[in-house]
């Protein structure tokens, strides 16, 4: 039985320190974003993955604000208990002034907090947008946004001073005002030192089961594509017999931190 109260910011805080682990899928439409919440899901992100698996686009650069608006209001109808956090699309914001325009129109579209990727480039953005009343989640490791900078998808933060950075910039976001944190594609081990050493709930993609919570883009989460499927994804459609039951059976695993499992997330280097 789902606990129908509505997820908030405080909620997700309470989450951290009970040390329940937060459930959160993407979602790009009303439909599955009624099924994402009703099967339990504590946050829908409307991730600028869509980019990818709506528009059937190479990487997320070539997503707009407006492309993340439709998407957010299109969201916005379909879930009621769920956090709704908007992805702040390519260089949107460059600036203050941009990143508030951009605020703006997410939650007014029906975002309850947006996210954003990057590091001490951003600090000054989240404080902004923190101080403004704007429920911030930062996003660092594999940051799918800077794709060409970074030369490809891979593992982050393995050498040592990109390890250091990473704890630095981490803590940096959170002082900022971050209300949460993604890790993309980092060593399962400074996953989890970043989320013991952090206030605010830090929520892993690739980056081991020893963080506050999972989240998956939810086409890989069903199954949904075709070619090389990234280590930290599990197909939780294969031996379910419905959505509904493969999203219960996510928040399942991702409650008792079944998942994801060693194998399905990169060990630190030695
Ligand atoms: O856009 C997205 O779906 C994301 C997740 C991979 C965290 O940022």
């Amino acid at each position: 039985m789902v606990d129908q109260s509505k997820i908030t910011v405080a909620r997700l805080a309470e989450m951290k320190r009970a040390g329940t682990p937060i459930a959160m899928l993407t979602a790009y439409d009303a439909g599955m974003a009624g099924v994402f919440d009703a099967a339990g899901i504590d946050c829908i992100l409307v991730g600028d993955s869509l980019g990818n698996v709506i528009q059937g686009r190479d990487s997320t650069v070539p997503v707009t604000v407006d492309h993340m608006a439709y998407h957010v209001e299109c969201v916005r109808r379909g879930a009621r208990r769920a956090m709704l956090i908007g992805d702040m699309p390519f260089l949107s914001y460059s600036s203050e002034s941009v990143a508030i325009e951009t605020a703006r129109t997410l939650m007014q579209a029906g975002a309850e907090m947006v996210k954003l990727e990057g590091g001490s480039a951003v600090v000054d953005i989240v404080s902004r947008l923190s101080g403004l009343g704007v429920p911030v989640c930062g996003h660092l490791g594999l940051t799918p946004q800077s794709v060409h900078q970074l030369s490809g998808y891979r593992v982050q933060a393995r050498a040592p001073e990109a390890r250091a950075r990473l704890i630095e910039e981490a803590g940096a976001l959170e002082r900022a005002g971050c209300a949460m944190l993604v890790l993309e594609c980092i060593p399962r081990g400074l996953a989890a030192e970043v989320a013991a050493n952090l206030g605010i709930p830090v929520i892993g993609i690739g980056a081991g089961a020893r963080v506050d919570g999972q989240v998956l883009v939810s086409y890989d989460a069903l199954g949904i594509g075709s070619g090389r499927r990234p280590r930290f994804v599990r197909d939780f459609l294969a031996g379910s017999e419905s959505v509904d039951a493969a999203v219960r059976a996510f928040v399942a695993a991702v409650r008792e931190r079944r998942f994801p499992a060693d194998d399905e997330s990169y060990a630190d280097p030695s």
